[in-house]
């Protein structure tokens, strides 16, 4: 029984520390990093791209839609309203692989700035290329 308990703490922990997203990585981007800005920010290609490299490379952990799955969030929020576009690319670069967000390093710094295009994109809607997510998204519902 008391083995039994035992794992039952070491399970809990876990869950603990793989627990909701927190935004603490936020704390560790250096200001340098921060203050980047995306060179192709505002560009509706660039968000695009980053649209299509986002179903490859991150929609099954944060889901189709980007609406986050367990404790993968939602990438749609206040928080990524208010992260900057450089944090956004040293998160994108580093990871956060101790919380399950792999580094994704290998990929080109052009196609990071994509991505952080297309979450822009879908975080701020009043922009062209947020309408035209918007849009093919409500196209996309119910299938
Ligand atoms: C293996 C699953 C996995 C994949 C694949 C993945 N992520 Fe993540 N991501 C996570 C987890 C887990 C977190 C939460 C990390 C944390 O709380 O610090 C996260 C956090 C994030 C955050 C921070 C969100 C916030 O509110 O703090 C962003 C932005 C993000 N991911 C973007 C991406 C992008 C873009 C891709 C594709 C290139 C991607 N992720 C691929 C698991 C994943």
């Amino acid at each position: 029984m008391k083995r039994v308990s035992g794992v039952a703490a070491v399970m809990l922990g876990a869950c603990v520390l793989m627990g909701a997203a927190d935004g603490s990585w936020l704390k560790r981007v250096p200001a340098g990093d921060k203050a980047k800005v995306n060179p192709l920010a505002g560009q509706k290609e660039a968000a695009e791209a980053g649209e299509h490299l986002y179903e490859e490379a991150c929609s099954r952990c944060h889901g189709k839609q980007a609406e986050g799955k367990g404790n993968r969030p939602t990438l749609i929020s206040e928080r990524m309203k208010t992260t900057t576009d450089g944090e956004l690319a040293w998160l994108l670069r580093n990871g956060n692989s101790w919380k399950g967000m792999p580094s994704w390093s290998v990929m080109p710094d052009g196609e990071r700035w994509q991505l952080v295009a297309y979450m822009r994109s879908i975080n701020t809607p009043a922009t062209a290329a947020g309408i035209a997510v918007e849009a093919r998204k409500s196209d996309g519902a119910g299938q």
